[in-house]
């Protein structure tokens, strides 16, 4: 059946150019996922290969990549052990059921996530996506109340401009206004914690603001309201990201997890980007010395080059579970792709480099010399905050009058015609370059930067 084929979408298909681009019809079937789509279409950004710390485009250019991927390329493009890991897997094995069946791979992975994790955490449950990991974090907290006899332990706590995901669990615990404006109400029985951003006592602070630690007295304040019979989990990023890189206050994390432990709520940590070496220790519980009860990754388990997610379990959690008949399932969640050959085959591919080249610690190396950078920012057009942590970094600009987000989109549009690609959130450009960065990429992230400032609206 022939479509009719939008004028707009002929024009910029040609402009991307009919042998390596989309045509028309192409560009016109993909509804992508969180892009502005018109916009898109009318100017496509296309990336066609990539390896160590750039991508090319159709065009040939190169493109530094300051947000490894999308959080998630933690080792670097195309790293020869993860090419030749997914290779040999696809030839060897392609799929196996990971209902009453399993390969072995899937167990080596999960004994080799549990080695790098805090001590205590043994267990490991794989899924597919960060957002997965979310959904089966909070599924798993109900139950472990329940199978403890505690089933009056169903509300779930999450925090203001907390993102943990698309799927419904997630955005109900998350606290993003867009998804509440788009979707209403997703599940009940939510409380969100305040957010701990503080510009006007802890703007430009490097590493850890001082100001804050008091808000995690909020668990108190739910307690108080519910009654701690009534409470599930709180679930927080330890660094927030999507909602502009919020790094928690010098003992915040301390107080959550000592509130938390004294009113029998579980504490999960949404590693999906701050897991696997972006706070400078392979998860940011080690950074900040506070071990959680459940991790939530993904991303950086298999370096984004398979889908991939789990959640890391405390042992306890685990044993509360393995009771009852030994025939029957005692977590009745999965999913078809859990634990899928080729994304453990990638999960090993992906360990072996970080072990081999130091990167789960890298970025505590790299951070004063990337927070250096990123703060000679100041002064610069538009700039009004800087923060970082690790190999994270937000520049917050002021918002154009009635035009919230514009300035920091057209900036990522300037950067990527100047062969950077960063990311942007609201008003602010975040950054997560994979953990492999030399010296002189943040020189050139930076000095792209402070171009594209100069020359912003
Ligand atoms: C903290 C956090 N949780 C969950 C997710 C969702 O992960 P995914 O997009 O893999 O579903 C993300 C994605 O960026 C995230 O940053």
């Amino acid at each position: 059946m022939n479509k009719a084929v939008d004028p707009a979408l002929m024009h910029a298909a040609e402009a991307v150019g009919s042998t390596t681009g989309p045509t028309p019809a192409q560009l016109a079937a993909y509804w992508m996922p969180f892009t502005a789509n018109r916009q898109f279409k009318k100017a496509p950004r296309l990336l066609t290969s990539a390896a160590g710390m750039h991508y090319r485009d159709h065009q040939g250019r190169q493109i530094l990549d300051g947000v490894a991927g999308l959080w998630c390329v933690n080792a670097g493009h195309a790293r020869p052990r993860i090419v030749q890991a997914i290779q040999q897997q696809a030839a060897e094995m392609d799929f196996a059921p990971p209902f009453q069946m399993a390969h072995p791979k899937a167990f080596e992975l999960a004994e080799r996530v549990a080695q790098i994790a805090p001590a205590g955490m043994g267990k490991v449950f794989f899924t597919n996506s960060g957002s997965e990991s979310v959904e089966t974090a909070l599924k798993m907290a109900l139950a472990y109340h329940r199978v403890r006899g505690e089933g009056t332990r169903t509300r779930l706590i999450g925090r203001e401009r907390g993102y943990h995901g698309v799927n419904f669990g997630g955005i109900s615990v998350g606290g993003m206004v867009g998804n509440r404006k788009t979707y209403g109400l997703a599940v009940a029985g939510v409380d969100h914690l305040r957010h701990t951003h503080d510009a006007a006592r802890n703007a430009w602070s490097v590493g850890q603001p001082a100001h804050g630690a008091e808000l995690a007295d909020d668990v108190e304040r739910m307690v108080a309201l519910h009654d701690a019979s009534n409470i599930a989990a709180v679930i927080v990023e330890p660094v927030a990201g999507s909602t502009g890189v919020l790094v928690p206050p010098v003992g915040y994390l301390q107080r959550l997890r000592e509130l938390c432990t004294r009113h029998g709520i579980l504490l999960i940590f949404d590693e999906v980007i701050t897991g696997f070496g972006r706070t400078g220790a392979p998860f940011a519980a080690q950074t900040f010395g506070v071990t959680p009860d459940m991790i939530t990754a993904a991303k950086g388990l298999s370096n984004g080059a398979v889908p991939m997610g789990a959640v890391i379990v405390k042992d306890e959690i685990h044993e509360a579970f393995m009771t009852g008949p030994e025939h029957l399932i005692e977590f009745p969640h999965g999913y078809t792709y859990s634990g899928h050959p080729l994304a453990c085959a990638a999960g090993l591919g992906t360990l072996d480099t970080y072990a081999e080249e130091g990167l789960l610690t890298r970025a505590a190396e790299m951070q004063d010399y990337f927070a250096q950078g990123l703060h000679s920012l100041r002064g610069e057009p538009h700039v009004i905050d800087v923060r970082n942590i690790g190999l994270v970094g937000g520049v917050e600009l002021a918002p154009l009058p009635s035009e919230p987000a514009k300035r920091a989109f057209d900036l990522f549009l300037d950067c990527y015609d100047k062969g950077l690609l960063i990311r942007t959130t609201g008003d602010t450009v975040a950054l997560s370059p994979p953990l492999i960065i030399e010296r002189s990429h943040i020189d050139q992230i930076v000095d792209t930067l402070r171009g594209a400032l100069r020359r912003a609206a």
